[in-house]
């Protein structure tokens, strides 16, 4: 919920307001290729940043919701929806005719346990799942019907071997609950568009069972209108053609691409995919390793990010008959999730603006370039 109803009034204001740049937006440097979108916070949503939706109404045309989209903050308990700051988001999206996307419907994480279990805390059956699974994908798209235009139907179905992930999903109502999910979502409403999202297609056995996944609910006629290549990358992977290779076997299986979720790490990669762990529970050589940028990031640095915007957005371009949308994953490097995951407390600088939404090298290198 947001807290303040000041806050709307806010964002009419700031988004009425145009600045006095005679640059042109990211969006409109791409208006013939594809979509430019952002995930907002809730926060953003609620207009209680400023700057942010001035830069939201410059420089995308797309958005996804960070957060209050996942079932465990729309739907928290058995009958409770929070539909109250979605509804803003989507108003949002409307009043400025905005490529709006729902995430997501069906995922392991961020879905509360009740929605496994019944009143006494024993699992669930098959039936009842599908039951749930249902309920909560009519009552939501409907709701955005016409308003929220493509899904994330199913988040992260594939494990790294390329098998299907072990979740409570998969153990409970068996391999068709990905079906099932996409065609809940179709009927709910016919003119959305669908999308599969997951990330690691770097690594061949995941993005093999990605394709095999994806073939065989096109076998069974289900209907995939795009696949999300995330996009959590940093500054030297995924390598440029392994990238390239990807995007070339999405499209050989005839869906669309959708970069749904960039943004780029400046700091090394940490191998621990589980649980956050602190920066301050690590030795200090390795906190200096792991966080080395605490005092700002070096010139060199921000070139090599904006050097590999470029690179990127290069390969999307020469790719763009076959991608939809490309989403950056925040505004600003203050809001990423980069600087809590897999580590918490470090500082990182992978998007394109700033700790204090001002536009960096990379952002302007892009527009540079492209337009
Ligand atoms: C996945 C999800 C996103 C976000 C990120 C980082 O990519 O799809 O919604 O949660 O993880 O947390």
């Amino acid at each position: 919920m947001c807290n303040s109803s000041k806050n709307s009034g806010n964002l009419e204001t700031v988004m009425n307001k145009d600045g006095n740049s005679n640059s042109p937006g990211l969006k409109d440097v791409f208006k013939d290729d594809f979509y430019i979108g952002v995930a907002l916070s809730k926060d953003q949503v609620c207009g209680k940043e400023r700057e942010t939706l001035y830069v939201l109404k410059k420089h995308f045309n797309s958005v996804t919701p960070e957060n209050i989209l996942k079932w465990e903050e729309v739907h928290p308990k058995p009958n409770e929806y929070n539909f109250e700051t979605v509804d803003k988001y989507v108003e949002l999206g409307e009043k400025y005719n905005i490529f709006t996307i729902g995430h997501t419907l069906v995922w392991h994480l961020q879905t509360p346990d009740w929605v496994f279990k019944d009143v006494s805390g024993n699992w669930v059956d098959r039936e009842g799942l599908l039951k749930r699974m249902k309920e909560h994908i009519f009552t939501v798209m409907e709701r955005y019907k016409g308003k929220i235009h493509g899904w994330d139907v199913v988040n992260e179905a594939v494990d790294e071997e390329g098998s299907l992930r072990n979740s409570k999903w998969y153990e409970i109502i068996g391999e068709d609950y990905i079906q099932k999910a996409f065609e809940f979502a179709r009927e709910a409403d016919p003119d959305a568009e669908l999308y599969y999202n997951d990330y690691n297609f770097e690594k061949p056995f995941k993005c093999q069972g990605i394709m095999k996944l994806i073939e065989s609910l096109k076998e069974r006629g289900i209907r995939i209108d795009g696949v999300g290549i995330q996009g959590h990358w940093f500054l030297e992977y995924p390598r440029l053609e392994e990238i390239e290779a990807y995007i070339l076997a999405l499209s050989r299986i005839g869906v669309k691409v959708i970069v749904s979720e960039m943004d780029i790490s400046v700091l090394p990669i940490y191998p621990v995919e589980s649980e956050a762990v602190d920066i301050s529970l690590l030795i200090p050589e390795f906190q200096r390793v792991h966080n080395p940028y605490v005092d700002g990031l070096p010139e060199s640095v921000e070139k090599a990010l904006a050097d590999r915007y470029v690179e990127l957005f290069s390969l999307f371009h020469k790719y763009r008959e076959n991608i939809k949308r490309v989403t950056l994953w925040a505004v600003h490097d203050r809001q990423t999730w980069r600087n809590y995951l897999p580590i918490s407390g470090r500082k990182d600088y992978p998007m394109l603006f700033d700790r204090n939404c001002k536009p960096k090298l990379a952002l302007k290198s892009l527009i540079e370039h492209f337009k």
